[in-house]
């Protein structure tokens, strides 16, 4: 295991792996990731502490549009290196005060055992608090997407679901997203690999084609 200020970290997940298993203690009881979900996505983030403030807008934001991520047949799995008795000591205080419930799983990485599988423990932003990090895990358990945040800028909610939507989509119809792509927008589809394929290509009158290795289509 790498050391970095004296701190154990293991190497990072990539982008194709395998989510790596665990078992956590959880506010909604103890879960493994492999038995956890289903046949379903999982949206599994970290937050560097509780009792925060940037923490507290950003778990808000996921408790708010949690229908939106039970839309897109996705599970919400928190995190944080606090224990159960304050994680549930935050989600009550928040919902006294704002009304806000956290109804998804906040695992208690005390031992910070799944942060270092993660990568989420960087000892030179933080030796004590997991970074804002969120791993896009498809019904395969394989790992989509990574983002990582440090501790003073709150992530975007528009774009973790934007990012979600986008993943299934090009799963969905074997197609490429174009930047900024939303739902609804045009998707890419994926160039030729031969000169038969070419020749459709350039023959096509349904695509906009910008060239031959660039061209949209709608897919609604
Ligand atoms: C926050 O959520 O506000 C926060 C947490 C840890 C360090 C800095 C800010």
């Amino acid at each position: 295991m790498e050391t970095i200020n004296n701190t154990e970290v293991n190497s990072m997940p990539r982008i194709g792996d395998i989510a790596p298993d665990f078992e956590a203690v959880t506010t909604k009881g103890k879960i493994k990731l492999s038995d956890f979900a289903k046949n379903k996505w999982i949206v599994m983030f970290s937050h560097p502490a509780d009792f925060t403030p940037v923490c507290t807008t950003e778990m808000s934001g996921f408790a708010v549009r949690k229908p939106e991520f039970d839309a897109l047949n996705t599970e919400l799995l928190g995190l944080s290196i606090d224990s159960v008795h304050a994680h549930l000591g935050w989600v009550q205080n928040v919902r006294q005060n704002t009304g806000v419930y956290f109804d998804f799983p906040i695992i208690a990485d005390i031992d910070m055992k799944v942060s270092k599988k993660y990568g989420m423990l960087q000892p030179n932003e933080s030796e004590t608090s997991a970074v804002r990090a969120v791993f896009f895990i498809d019904p395969k358990k394989k790992i989509r997407l990574i983002m990582y945040y440090p501790l003073n800028v709150g992530r975007n909610m528009d774009e973790i679901l934007r990012a979600l939507e986008a993943l299934q989509t090009s799963d969905k119809y074997k197609v490429a997203m174009p930047l900024d792509w939303k739902k609804g927008d045009k998707v890419i589809v994926s160039p030729p690999k031969t000169l038969d394929e070419l020749n459709a290509r350039i023959a096509d009158d349904t695509l906009e084609k910008v060239d031959w290795y660039l061209a949209k289509k709608s897919i609604n």
